[in-house]
């Protein structure tokens, strides 16, 4: 299937809602952490994945801030799967060329969590193969809402006029500010929802929704997305016969 890809018409910027763990765990008679356990198996795989073809940023919907409501034993076995996870990854991250970074409200994190982070994040801080951006503790109200509070201030100390707020300079004061917009949305498990996801960035991404579970999510399962992907018409607002005169 990897054959079949067109390198020229990759996207640039993949993101992913992981869903179904907890689906795949019950289906299995296990705890909803057997499926999250199962879960880093398929995000190593994407990564591999995104770093063979080539897509340069991928960004993981690892927890929500909705997330922080479930109960108490799953929201800390996350928590300790999740620095588990980065300590174990972090060098082999780092010798693959994979740099990592993360959104979300890191302040609610425990401090376990972001010291590990931090230091994953320094350690590959040089990194140029692919952005691996994990939003964490992320809702896309709660981005959107701190953008308005940073141009706000803005504006309060003179750094930016009210003339000069344009999409540009609110993108500047997002979470993803440094990064192109996805233009491929996948999400597994069968649920039509984008769930308070990067809702300002996907305003013409392609969805792809896939009733696989995240646990059973493979590198074959990427490439057929990014396939689907590359067979669509992306207009822009735009209609068929101008694209087919600009192209
Ligand atoms: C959604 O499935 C999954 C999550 C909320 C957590 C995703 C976390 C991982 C895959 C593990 C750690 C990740 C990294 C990046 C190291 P769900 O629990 O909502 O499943 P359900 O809808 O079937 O209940």
């Amino acid at each position: 299937m990897i054959d079949l890809i067109d390198k020229q018409k990759l996207p640039r910027h993949v993101a992913i809602i992981m869903d179904g763990n907890g689906r795949w765990a019950k289906e299995r008679g296990k705890d909803r952490l057997f499926g999250h356990q199962h879960g880093v198996i398929s995000v190593r795989e994407v990564v591999e994945g995104c770093a063979e073809i080539g897509i340069e940023y991928l960004t993981l919907y690892a927890f929500s801030t909705e997330n922080w409501n479930r109960p108490e034993s799953e929201v800390k076995g996350l928590m300790e799967l999740l620095v588990a996870t980065i300590r174990k990854e972090a060098e082999s991250l780092h010798r693959n060329g994979v740099k990592l970074h993360v959104i979300g409200d890191l302040q609610s994190l425990p401090e376990a969590c972001v010291d590990e982070l931090n230091e994953a994040m320094a350690i590959t801080a040089g990194n140029t193969t692919l952005n691996l951006i994990l939003a964490l503790s992320y809702s896309s109200k709660w981005e959107i809402v701190d953008a308005a509070r940073k141009i706000a201030h803005k504006v309060i100390t003179g750094e930016l006029t009210e003339a000069e707020i344009n999409e540009d300079a609110f993108k500047q004061c997002l979470a993803t500010a440094e990064f192109p917009d996805p233009e491929l949305m996948i999400r597994t498990s069968g649920e039509h929802r984008i769930s308070n996801f990067l809702l300002f960035q996907l305003a013409y991404a392609e969805l792809y929704f896939t009733h696989t579970h995240w646990p059973d999510f493979r590198k074959e399962n990427l490439y057929e997305a990014v396939l689907n992907y590359q067979n669509r018409e992306r207009r822009f607002g735009k209609i068929s016969e101008q694209l087919r005169k600009e192209a």
